[in-house]
This record gives structure tokens, C-alpha cells and sequence, in this order.
């Protein structure tokens, strides 16, 4: 049946007064909101684009204006702040408006690493042993951790604020790049074991019953050997860079299906203590003993028709347009 849609997505400035986006779609920044429309109109729907910045008050006049089915929800910041991402979604849980994706408990849970890593260990979910650095106090001694380590901010996403300068080998170094982390992102910061080995990407799609994608793998193929391999911002978003260094995303070849189980079954546990709705992505590590770690769990992933997670759900028979088809099923 035929419904009403707004695409929903956030803006660093305030929206035109009419909405429109007739510009937008040359832009490859817009590719995520274009792919969904476009497979959206083929599937038959109605559909309106809607940007939010920083004006709650309009947005909520729009809505009850609009009156949509659904909210496809590709917002990720209001008034470019990525903390707020879930009270946003928490406005169409007031209003009662059915909306795609992961509800505002689970986007709450996954913004904070920290959180989120205390809920997955609770759970034996096997992750890198790490602390934190509390922007209020930062950690002036490392303990329990073994070195090499990575650090981060806990409420970053999409590698920003990964750079070589995250690997670091002592308790000084950490410490240096967590006040820089600090500063710069006034946030806590997590420091971890580095996991060295094959970094994985599974997708997954569902509610109370799941379905694990086919794992994609990012490969550092012209890298040199001795060198600390990880998905720095530069390694996952300048081309250059990757043509360069030969960084790509493929799907993971040679997995045993022991692996391949362990991953599924590790990864639909997260889906539920995380409380995570409809689909997501999580970023592993398989070492070479063999295990799997759990970096980080991505609620509402990019569902760009050539992302990772759109070819997963191909390689496993389901075509984008039946992939949108399915994430609005399961929002009701
Ligand atoms: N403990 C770790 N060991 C090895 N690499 C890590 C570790 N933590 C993060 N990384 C690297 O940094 C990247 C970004 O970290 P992640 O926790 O996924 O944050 P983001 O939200 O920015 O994607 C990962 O894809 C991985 O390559
Ligand atoms: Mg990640």
C-alpha cells in the first residue's frame, strides 16, 4: 500500500522556508538520502524531504502538517550535536509517529561507547579490555591494559578523530593523545587494547527474529607489513587515499564457518542487549587466534545503495529496494 513519507535528515544551517531539495541530489554528500528516495518512489510512495537544524518547534508544525505514515530517519545530530541524535527520535515517539530504525533507548546506549561496552561485558560479549579518561578527570596512570592501545573519544562516530597518532605504544602516549581527544571533542575518551587482526563488518536486519548479512572486510592491500593497520578517517573517506594504499571494502574471503557463526551469534546478542531496532551494523576484529572482538555496535548504519550494508543484504538475495521495503515493515 501506498504510504506517506518524509525523509528525515539533519542540516547544519537552518532548511529553506519551502523544503526544498531540488539541488541536492548532485551532491554526493546527499547519496544516502537520494539512494532511499529514489528506492522509496519505485516502491510506490509518496515522498517528502525533510531537513531539521536546530528548530524543534518547526519541525513538530511540519509534521502535523504533513502528516506522514513514517518517518524514514536519517538524522544524526540536531544543532549539529551527535549527542541529541536520540531525543530527536525521541519527538516521533511523542508525536506517535511510526519511524525507521532503532528507537531512542538504543541510540541513547550506542552513543555513549562507554555504556555500551559495559552492557556488552556484562553480557560476555567479548570486547578489548579498555578504561576511561573522564574529560572531568583525566586518567593520569593506565592500568590493566596492555600496550600497544588504541584511543578514542567515546561519542565520536565514522573514525573522526582516528588518525595514526590513535595507535600508541605507552602509557604517556595515551595519556597526550587523550587530553588532545579531550580538548578537541570535549568528551571522555576510551583507551583499549589494540586488536591487531582482519577487521569485519557485519550487518543485521530484524526485530525479535535476525538476519546476518554476508561480512564485509576493509583490506589494506599496498600497507606496509609492519605497520599498524586500522580505519583512520583518511583510510575510510579520501579516495586518494585508499587508491593509494590499496584500502578497500570487499567482502571477507577464507572465514571458517566456525568464525562466521561465532560472529552471527556474537553480533544478534548485541543487537538485543543494545536494544537495537530494525537494522545495524557492527565493526569486529578477528585476531589470529582466532577470536572475535567487538569494537563497536552502529545503529542506523549508512544505507547507501552501494554501502556496505546494501551489499551485504544483495549478496544475501535481498535487493535495495526490497531492503527499504523491509526497514519500513519493521518499523510498525
Ligand atoms: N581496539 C581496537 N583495536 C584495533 N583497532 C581499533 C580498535 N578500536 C578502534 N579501532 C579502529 O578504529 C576504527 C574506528 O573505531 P570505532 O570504534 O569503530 O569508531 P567509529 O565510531 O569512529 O567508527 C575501527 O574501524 C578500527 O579500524
Ligand atoms: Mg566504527
Amino acid at each position: 500500500m501506498s504510504k506517506k513519507i518524509v525523509i528525515l535528515f539533519d542540516l547544519l544551517e537552518a532548511p529553506p522556508p519551502d523544503q526544498n531539495y531540488r539541488d541536492y541530489e548532485k551532491d554526493s554528500v546527499w547519496d544516502n538520502e537520494v539512494s532511499v528516495k529514489r528506492a522509496l518512489q519505485r516502491l510506490g510512495h509518496e515522498v517528502v524531504l525533510i531537513g531539521v537544524f536546530n528548530d524543534i518547534t518547526r519541525l513538530i508544525t511540519e509534521l502535523n502538517e504533513i502528516k506522514p505514515d513514517l518517518i524514514f530517519n536519517m538524522v544524526e545530530s540536531f544543532n549539529n550535536n551527535r549527542n541529541l541524535e536520540p531525543q530527536v527520535v525521541g519527538v516521533f515517539e511523542l508525536l506517535g509517529i511510526p519511524f525507521t530504525g532503532t528507537r531512542s533507548l538504543g541510540l541513547g546506549i550506542c552513543k555513549d561507547k562507554a555504556l555500551s561496552k559495559k552492557i556488552l561485558s556484562h553480557h560476555r560479549i567479548r570486547i578489548p579490555r579498555w578504561v576511561v579518561s573522564h574529560r572531568s578527570r583525566p586518567l593520569r596512570k593506565i592500568h590493566d591494559i596492555k600496550f600497544p592501545a588504541f584511543v578514542k573519544a567515546s561519542h565520536t562516530e565514522g573514525s573522526e578523530g582516528i588518525s595514526k597518532e590513535s595507535f600508541v605504544e605507552s602509557e604517556s602516549d595515551a595519556i597526550a593523545r587523550a587530553a588532545f581527544l579531550h580538548e578537541k571533542y570535549e568528551s571522555n575518551v576510551i583507551i583499549e587494547e589494540f586488536i591487531e587482526g582482519r577487521e569485519l563488518y557485519m550487518s543485521v536486519l530484524g526485530d525479535k527474529r535476525l538476519q546476518c548479512f554476508p561480512m564485509r572486510e576493509i583490506v589494506f592491500q599496498n600497507f606496509p607489513e609492519d605497520e599498524p593497520k586500522f580505519a583512520t578517517y583518511k583510510s575510510k573517506w579520501d579516495e586518494k587515499y585508499r587508491k593509494k594504499w590499496g584500502i578497500r571494502n570487499e567482502f571477507a574471503r577464507n572465514l571458517e564457518k566456525d568464525v562466521i557463526k561465532r560472529a552471527e551469534n556474537m553480533c544478534k546478542k548485541a543487537f538485543a542487549v543494545l536494544h537495537l531496532h530494525a537494522y545495524a551494523r557492527f565493526d569486529l576484529r578477528l585476531n589470529e587466534q582466532g577470536e572475535l572482538y567487538m569494537l563497536e555496535a552502529n545503529p542506523n548504519p549508512s544505507i547507501t545503495d552501494y554501502d556496505d550494508f546494501a551489499a551485504s543484504g544483495r549478496k544475501a538475495d535481498i535487493e535495495y529496494d526490497e531492503l527499504i521495503a523491509k526497514l519500513i515493515d519493521l518499523a510498525y
